[in-house]
């Protein structure tokens, strides 16, 4: 009779990599810090991170999830939260991306959670990104949508006016359950296609302009300090 043989889980180059920019990127948080927690698989290693070194180093720090599953894994992790009501401004906000290009701008909401991540981003006083390298392309929406939340009530008239400025409108359905993705604020979310995309300021700044879109999924110069992991180290990128 043969032995049972105990193999090793195989983990991608690519998991490897998001540990290891995030636990680069929880180098820069100090004692008393405010941060920013970013939502999605990558940031998920960076509150982990937090978490440990709450614990084992006695770090201080307060946190501000930027949505439902950064709050939960926050709470699971030890990390203690606070408010946007009691700290508009923070010291610091950690995220993932979906797109990066060299300028640092970026694509997210692949999580939906861009709204949120946006508004704690923009209440930071240094905005840090961690992401592995494949994130990292030379015009933004090749290959990727933009998300983009809408109030349900103009869904329709939002996604006409999308339709004229180029793009071709996807309204997220759930994997998981029959109709729409409603996101932590009660939206929905359109994924756009415009292909690679000249000038992101001025397309972002029409999208806003359209009335029911509360938010999107462009953070145009918003990244301070971008850490791509590599299957062999790590790239530091600043703006
Ligand atoms: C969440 O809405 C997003 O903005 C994420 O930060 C982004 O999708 C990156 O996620 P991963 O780290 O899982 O790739």
């Amino acid at each position: 009779m043969g032995k049972w043989k105990l193999r090793p889980e195989k983990v991608s180059w690519r998991e490897e990599a998001k540990k290891r920019v995030a636990l680069e990127a929880v180098k820069h948080l100090q004692d008393d810090f405010i941060v920013g927690l970013g939502s999605g698989s990558t940031a998920a290693h960076v509150i982990q991170e937090i978490g440990r070194q709450i614990l084992k180093a006695g770090l201080r720090v307060l946190g501000v999830p930027t949505s439902s599953q950064a709050m939960m894994l926050a709470v699971r992790s030890g990390i203690p939260l606070t408010t946007l009501d009691e700290y508009p401004s923070l010291d610091l906000a950690i995220d993932g991306a979906d797109q990066i290009d060299k300028k640092l701008d970026m694509i997210k909401g692949g999580g939906g959670a861009m709204t949120r991540e946006k508004i704690v981003a923009s209440a930071a006083k240094q905005f840090i990104i961690v992401a592995d390298e494949t994130k990292l392309v030379d015009k933004l929406g090749t290959n990727c949508r933009v998300p983009v939340e809408v109030l349900p009530f103009a869904l329709a008239t939002a996604t006409a006016s999308i339709k004229e400025l180029g793009g071709k409108p996807l309204l997220r359905e759930s994997g998981r359950k029959v109709g729409a993705v409603v996101t932590d604020n009660g939206n929905y979310i359109v994924d756009i296609d415009f292909g690679p995309m000249k000038d992101t300021e001025e397309l972002n700044r029409r999208l806003k302009l359209i009335p029911g879109v509360v938010e999107t999924g462009l953070f145009i110069k918003m990244a301070d300090i971008v850490y791509l992991g590599k299957p062999d180290g790590i790239i530091r990128l600043e703006r």
